[in-house]
């Protein structure tokens, strides 16, 4: 039973009854900043926070792609993919937790439901089931140069517009992390021979 209004009051006067199950308004519109005095001007945090918002969502992808690959890899590389995917996955993580950190440090909205990540990206979706080992890997590596892509653009645009924790962030950060994955993953998409190099003339 609820309990009696005046007790509730009194309740939480003392600080002891929490104001659980609120609805409420929005208070700030998807795709709106508000007015921080960083020394940028509107237009340029309004440009920023759009594009680090869609590379957000692409990262959201990437991380998820990390894990579903993590997950459903097989075959004699097993426990090597396995691992270096996770790692890849955890320091996708962390440029999530940046770019959305970086939205809100303009004054923006970060993208943070995963249906609105969904509508939002430009990433391919995969089929629900298990692809082969290759076609994994260069869905991991198509997603990363969708991202560089972008993040190349988006940095030197920001630059342009006096934004440069934007454009740090996105060289420093995205740019740099995406091409060392990219680096491991590639490594194994090379058919290289194991044991015996072919022109080695010493059969
Ligand atoms: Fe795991």
């Amino acid at each position: 039973m609820a309990p009696h209004r005046s007790s509730t009051r009194s309740s939480r006067k003392a600080g002891s009854e929490p104001w659980v199950h609120t609805s409420g308004t929005e208070i700030q519109e998807f795709g709106t900043v508000r007015m921080f005095p960083l020394g940028l001007s509107f237009d340029a945090r309004m440009y920023s926070c759009q594009r680090l918002n869609q590379l957000l969502a692409d990262t959201q992808i990437l991380y998820s792609l990390y894990k579903k690959h993590h997950w459903l890899m097989r075959g004699p590389t097993f426990y090597q993919l396995h691992l270096l995917l996770d790692k890849h996955a955890g320091e996708q993580l962390e440029l999530v937790d940046l770019l959305a950190e970086r939205v809100q440090t303009l004054g923006g909205v970060a993208i943070g439901d995963p249906r609105l990540v969904a509508e939002i990206t430009v990433v391919p979706r995969p089929p629900d089931g298990v692809e082969e080992v290759p076609a994994m890997l260069s869905r991991l590596i198509q997603t990363h140069e969708t991202i560089l892509t972008a993040a190349h653009d988006a940095a030197a645009r920001a630059q342009e517009m006096g934004d440069d924790g934007t454009n740090d962030i996105l060289v420093s950060d995205v740019i740099r992390t995406g091409e060392l994955q990219t680096w491991f993953l590639i490594e194994h998409l090379v058919d290289t021979p194991l044991v015996e190099a072919p022109h080695n003339g010493h059969r």
